[in-house]
């Protein structure tokens, strides 16, 4: 099929169906409530969605521990509800991307169930198993940890040998090294392409090869470096990594007019180029997570502040990739806290204009850019008690420092006030009424108690609106050139306050002037850029206070794209 590259003028919408709306009133989202909003994302002007799991699944991780690939979780509904919801999708216009995780499966999946009775299980070589370490084999076999914290290994009685799961206990990780996992994984691939799926999502995709030494075993990590979380470890971006993206490409990906994104860990900016371009058939895009380090450490305990030169320098990075490659952009996701106020600082009377400019700011580039669910109305991080987040990730980092270490339990604490995953899970605020027109029932997950101001009806109503100003900027955006393809110049990149670049076709330009303050900013022109005539494309003030590109004062906040003529 002839690749059409649609992707390179989409955007894309992501749904956390588990949170999105719930349709029979069991407090929790499904696909029958997602397609009851088809005609709200549609509205948005979107053109694709990223849905993450919706396989059937024991929920350790949310979906994310699938036992079952080739259908849905009874809470999501049925496979008919599936072909429903991509009709409808299709109907509008509108792609579907899945969410593919294959690093791992659930431990409750039927290779693994098999895998672990025995040594000689024709799905024992499906999973990583290793003996321990150590006079009696007590220590696991290296000293990997797991991102959800703790050792990477566990102990399986059945058969004596540990397993590798780099992330919970209940994902195991799949051994990529054997051929049949690989055709496993291409003819899952190739079941929901015929099903009408136009991409895929790839889960944690970078850690799929690991480093093996010349017996077969998998090295130490040295501590510092090979850290999980922090960047670069002996499981990410492996030895093996393009052979087994490429062969996936050619078994799957590059059969269908299809659209891939790698959520990508840890990849350089090298490795991406090289992963990317449209010659070497792997994935056709990454998400990199430079950028959204630059507001809180990785390592969460050690708060520090928004860092925009650091940000801006990342970005333009990006920006410099062939036009042959693709990037994305976005700023949210399910795993990441709410943009507001982490990207520009806490600042209630003109949120409604940092949320807009980071829009601009964002979308701008060149790229793919994704928007996550309740991001376009403003959805905030929510405050929690210990004892109310829902996430493995909190549960487990909460339940270590209450046993290892309490007077380090408010430390543990707010860390996960700034950056649990939990925050962008609350459920979607669609209006002001019970459980915020969410659910009927009491839902899964707390909602945030701002839905009486900010939900999607109220939005709706208000023309100034983050949410109609998402309409108005993505409607702009769409199909235009210089967007999709026009070169990225950046200037003033040791500004602390303000986000400026020009994206340039021939001789027409747009220039982007985005103010990160909460205070008005004088801006002076850039010495020698050429410009003819010049008037405003868009701009997040209705009334600014200039018509034409010339050194004047921002506003608090102020997003405003000049069209420029040489
Ligand atoms: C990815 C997902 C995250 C999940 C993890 C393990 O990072 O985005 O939600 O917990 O992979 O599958
Ligand atoms: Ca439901």
């Amino acid at each position: 099929m002839e690749k059409t590259l649609w992707y390179k003028d989409a955007v894309v919408y992501q749904i956390y169906p588990r949170s999105f709306c719930d349709s029979n009133g069991d407090g929790i989202g499904d696909i029958q409530g997602i397609i009851s909003k088809l005609d709200y994302i549609k509205d948005l002007g979107v053109n694709a969605v990223w849905l993450s799991p919706i396989y059937k699944s024991p929920n350790d991780d949310n979906g994310y521990d699938i036992s079952d690939y080739r259908d849905i979780m009874d809470e999501f509904g049925t496979l008919d509800d599936f072909k429903e919801m991509v009709k409808g999708m299709h109907d509008r216009g509108i792609k579907l991307i899945m969410d593919l995780v294959v690093n791992h499966t659930s431990d409750e999946h039927k290779w693994f169930q098999e895998s672990r009775k025995s040594k000689d299980n024709p799905y024992r070589d499906y999973y990583i198993w290793r003996k321990g370490r150590g006079k009696n084999g007590k220590k696991t076999p290296n000293n990997w940890m797991s991102n959800f914290v703790g050792p990477a290994w566990k102990y399986d009685e059945l058969t004596g040998e540990y397993y590798l799961h780099l992330f919970s206990e209940k994902q195991p990780d799949l051994n990529w090294e054997n051929p049949k996992v690989r055709q496993e994984v291409a003819d899952i691939c190739n079941y929901w392409f015929e099903l009408g799926v136009d991409g895929f999502r790839c889960d944690v995709i970078t850690y799929i090869s690991k480093v093996y030494d010349k017996n077969g075993n998998l090295p130490n990590g040295s501590l510092l470096k090979d850290a999980p979380l922090m960047g670069k470890h002996n499981y990410c971006m492996g030895p093996r990594y393009h052979e087994f993206m490429h062969e996936l490409n050619q078994k799957a990906f590059g059969k269908w007019d299809s659209m891939t994104v790698g959520e990508s860990q840890g990849i350089t900016f090298k490795d991406a180029f090289n992963s990317i371009d449209e010659s070497v058939q792997e994935l056709d895009s990454v998400f990199s997570f430079e950028h959204v380090t630059t507001p809180d450490s990785i390592l969460m305990v050690f708060p520090k502040k928004f860092n925009l030169v650091k940000f801006k320098k990342i970005l333009s990075n990006w920006q410099t990739l062939p036009l042959t490659s693709q990037p994305t952009l976005f700023l949210e996701n399910h795993d990441q806290p709410r943009s507001w106020p982490r990207f520009v600082g806490y600042c209630q009377e003109n949120k409604e204009y940092a949320a807009k400019m980071l829009l601009v700011a964002m979308q701008m580039q060149r790229g793919t850019p994704y928007v996550y669910q309740g991001q376009e109305i403003g959805m905030t991080n929510m405050v929690l008690k210990d004892d109310e987040y829902k996430d493995i990730m909190a549960r487990r980092i909460f339940g270590i420092m209450k046993k290892v270490c309490p007077p380090l339990m408010p430390i543990a604490r707010k860390a996960m006030a700034k950056r649990a995953r939990d925050h962008a899970r609350t459920p979607m605020q669609w209006n002001d009424s019970e459980n915020a027109g969410f659910s009927t029932a009491t839902p899964w997950m707390y909602i945030n108690p701002n839905y009486k101001q900010i939900n999607v009806k109220a939005s709706e109503e208000d023309p100034n609106s983050i949410l109609n100003f998402y309409k108005k900027f993505i409607a702009f955006r769409k199909g235009k050139e210089i967007i999709i393809k026009g070169s990225y110049i950046p200037y003033y990149e040791k500004s602390k306050d303000l986000f400026v670049y020009q994206r340039k076709l021939q001789n027409k330009s747009y220039f982007v002037v985005c103010n990160f303050k909460n205070k008005e900013i004088k801006f002076k022109v850039p010495q020698g850029l050429v410009c003819k005539t010049s008037s405003i494309a868009i701009s997040n003030y209705d009334e600014i206070n200039t018509l034409t590109l010339q050194n004047y004062t921002l506003k608090p906040f102020e997003a405003t794209v000049f069209e420029i003529e040489e």
